[in-house]
């Protein structure tokens, strides 16, 4: 049996679309608090002199602004820990019904924190969304990736990142100061993810609990079968719940797994190895020091309008996740990624010739836009989406928890450290700061050619006995393997 489903039903689009809802959030609250960072940082010098009677110095200024911006990561970096633990101790239908707690106190907060004239209620809310966000970018991926058909795992995984940067260009449109980036306005601009939220929660009750989740993990055969007749719009699901019933058997043998465990076992080691590379790749590629200060880099490049050069990095970068969401089933995750980071490479090195030669050569400043665009173009095309849905497909059920939070935090202390300190290493290099990128995308492509196998197509239980496999090959285990002969070697 390959477990294959014949394709798209309605159960199967709508669970998706409401999983998806979290990505949406988790993207919209990324790219929220670019545009209007001068006006809220005036409210925050309001609320100083309301308070104090005096302007706020601008050295507290900044640091609170930087607090705001990145407390989000903090939020992201402690609760992604978590997803292993609730996705297992709620199932992950429940955990995503209760995350949106997280929103309704953040966005409440953000959107609030005017009215009340206090930016500690900002700063919490920012925190509290981040905390949203960090479980929604581990449960999401999970869910998704559980219940699609093996055919259709990495398009439906795309609709990940699709979600996220739909979510990131309404930010940004609806952050115009002609929109909701206004002075009275903005609070209904944090505060409006609550919206999101409401769609996700009336709707999460019509979707099945992941039915993997349900046989392997709850041993309700009942539940689960029903879950996949729903999702498959079949009856006859017999060839599926052998899959499940083979990976069940497998990870019986088992002893659960600890984070700890990850690591020190020779079985999952290689596995935990690409899944945190590949969440490093998508980070520190640099793109988010594109998407959190895209305006200055505008700005520093000489180009005309900032603000829509940026909301054009965000059509661009929505423009190129639908392309991969049609390459991935054919090319391949690891064919696109390597695509994807090579030509990311190319770009930050066009960029970089290009603000060198700026001061002599004026119409550099298009060749930098261009450069970004493609920057972002070629970051969608693999190193944006793929990673998120990787991992779910490297792991088989029993680990699979636990190294999705592993990953997760990974890619958020990234993103953490890329948002701290850009601007500080910009100032400092220059126009070359785009090389350190460069360097860091060469690391990365070198490393997937060399290490990455390609997983479309198979199924979770063919993918982790390939990883037996090899490790057994490598005589670093001396579990019993007879069990795996039988399998499909397919080279992976
Ligand atoms: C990915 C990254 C996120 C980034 C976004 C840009 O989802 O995880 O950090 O901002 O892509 O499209």
């Amino acid at each position: 049996p390959d477990g294959k489903l014949d394709g798209m039903t309605g159960t199967l689009a709508l669970s998706v679309f409401t999983a998806v809802l979290g990505s949406l959030e988790f993207g919209y609250n990324i790219g929220v608090i670019n545009a209007p960072q001068k006006i809220i940082e005036e409210e925050y010098n309001a609320t100083w002199v309301h308070r104090y009677g005096e302007s706020i110095p601008t050295g507290t200024l900044t640091s609170l602004w930087s607090l705001s911006v990145a407390i989000f990561s903090i939020g992201g970096m402690l609760s992604s820990f978590c997803v292993g633990f609730v996705s297992e101790w709620l199932g992950r239908r429940k955990a995503m019904l209760i995350n949106n707690l997280f929103a309704f106190i953040g966005g409440s907060l953000m959107g609030m924190s005017k009215l009340c004239r206090s930016f500690e209620m900002m700063i919490l809310g920012r925190f509290v969304i981040g905390a949203y966000c960090g479980l929604a970018s581990g449960l999401t991926p999970m869910y998704v990736g559980e219940i699609a058909p093996t055919s259709l795992r990495g398009a439906l995984g795309t609709l990940h990142q699709l979600a996220i940067v739909i979510g990131i260009l309404l930010a940004q449109i609806l952050g115009l100061e002609s929109l909701l980036g206004s002075e009275d306005l903005w609070p209904v601009l944090l505060g409006i993810t609550v919206v999101p939220t409401v769609l996700q929660m009336a709707l999460l009750p019509f979707c099945p609990e992941s039915p993997r989740f349900l046989y392997i993990i709850r041993c309700q055969e009942h539940h689960a079968k029903s879950g996949l007749r729903r999702l498959t719009g079949r009856q006859e699901v017999g060839d599926m719940l052998a899959e499940m019933k083979e990976e069940k058997r497998r990870m019986d043998m088992e002893r659960k797994v600890s984070i700890p465990e990850l690591f020190r076992s020779s079985l999952y080691r290689q596995p935990m190895i690409i899944s945190i590379l590949l969440q490093l790749s998508q980070q520190l590629s640099g793109v988010n020091a594109i998407f959190y200060y895209s305006t200055s880099i505008f700005m520093k490049a000489g180009v005309q309008s900032p603000v829509y050069a940026t909301i054009g990095a965000g059509v661009v970068n929505c423009a190129f996740t639908v392309v991969s969401l049609f390459l991935v089933e054919r090319m391949g995750r690891r064919t696109l990624h390597m695509l994807g980071l090579g030509g990311m490479c190319v770009c930050a090195i066009v960029m970089t010739m290009a603000l060198a030669l700026l001061d002599s050569v004026p119409w550099m400043s298009y060749i930098s836009m261009l450069a970004i665009f493609g920057f972002v173009a070629f970051f969608e095309v693999g190193p944006g989406p793929i990673p998120w849905f990787f991992v779910a497909e490297l792991f088989s059920q029993g680990p699979r928890p636990a190294a999705m939070a592993v990953a997760g935090f990974s890619n958020w202390t990234a993103n953490f450290i890329i948002g701290m300190c850009f601007q500080y290493v910009a100032d400092l290099c220059g126009p070359y700061v785009f090389l350190i990128f460069a360097a860091l995308l060469l690391f990365f492509l070198i490393f997937t050619f060399f290490r990455v196998p390609e997983t479309r197509g198979k199924t979770f239980d063919q993918i982790a006995t390939n990883f037996q496999q090899r490790s057994a090959s490598a005589g670093m285990m001396d579990m019993d393997m007879d069990m795996d002969l039988d399998k499909p070697s397919t080279e992976l």
